[in-house]
């Protein structure tokens, strides 16, 4: 795909939906107390092994220092955690205070775990702080894709990494597309008490850009070596590339 057909299919930042982006925290805030859960369940908790392998392509060692962007309830640190070790400095940052909440209290004594409410779009670090950053599930929810990959790809140092890991549009897996429309926000009103949520989070994956899309997106952002592959037939979508040394 040539890169004027990815500007094509990206709204235009200036014209997105006025308020989406308080729209999405206010979503967020109202369902960060079942968040976990439902997770665990709408994806049969294969989300940890997707997680895992996420985390495994930022090529981290043991003393390193990792951003999560989008961390919510801070799940994802959870494995990047045994990576850096002891030594090693994990930053979860998210705008929705209440998911933030929950990732405060499952840290609390964890003494290497940083969590800052913030906006993905502008992220308040200073250019080449972190060996490695990654998003999971949140990329789709922005409402400027291009620039919070430019964002993660300044905080990154050199020669680091950064991963995106969210939900696909058109899966293969037979049936997906009819559990991401119809079940998954049947089960998120039953849980939730959200079904409205539940919804977005499937519309907002049915119009994502395609992990193609996404791989261009990334070499847009400045990076090098970059892969992009699918999960569970095509479920889900995994994109991970370099900043140049
Ligand atoms: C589906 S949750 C993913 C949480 C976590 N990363 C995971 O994998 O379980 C998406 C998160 O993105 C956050 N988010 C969406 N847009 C954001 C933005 N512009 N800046 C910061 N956080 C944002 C939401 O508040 C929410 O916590």
């Amino acid at each position: 795909m040539s890169k004027a057909s990815l500007s094509n299919v990206l709204p235009d930042p200036q014209q997105a939906e006025t308020g989406k982006a308080h729209q999405v925290q206010q979503m967020f805030d109202r369902i960060a107390g079942s968040y976990d859960r439902l997770n665990n369940l709408i994806s049969m908790g294969f989300h940890k092994q997707w997680k895992r392998l996420a985390c495994d392509k930022l090529n981290l060692k043991a003393g390193q220092k990792a951003l999560d962007v989008c961390t919510g309830t801070g799940d994802l640190l959870t494995y990047l955690l045994p990576v850096v070790g002891e030594q090693g400095q994990v930053c979860g940052l998210d705008f929705s205070e209440n998911m933030l909440s929950f990732a405060r209290k499952r840290y609390e004594n964890t003494p290497n775990v940083s969590l800052t409410q913030g906006d993905a779009l502008s992220l308040p670090y200073p250019d080449n702080t972190f060996d490695g950053a990654i998003i999971s599930f949140g990329l789709r929810n922005v409402t400027d894709i291009p620039l919070a990959l430019r964002e993660m790809h300044r905080v990154i140092k050199p020669g680091g990494w950064m991963v995106n890991l969210d939900t696909a549009p058109k899966p293969l897996l037979p049936g997906m597309q009819f559990y991401f429309a119809n079940i998954m926000p049947l089960i998120g009103g039953a849980l939730a008490k959200d079904n409205q949520a539940y919804q977005y989070l499937s519309s907002s994956t049915q119009h994502f850009l395609t992990p193609n899309e996404l791989r261009l997106a990334f070499e847009e952002a400045g990076c090098l070596n970059v892969s992009s592959e699918t999960l569970m037939l095509g479920s889900v979508s995994l994109q991970a590339g370099q900043k140049p040394a």
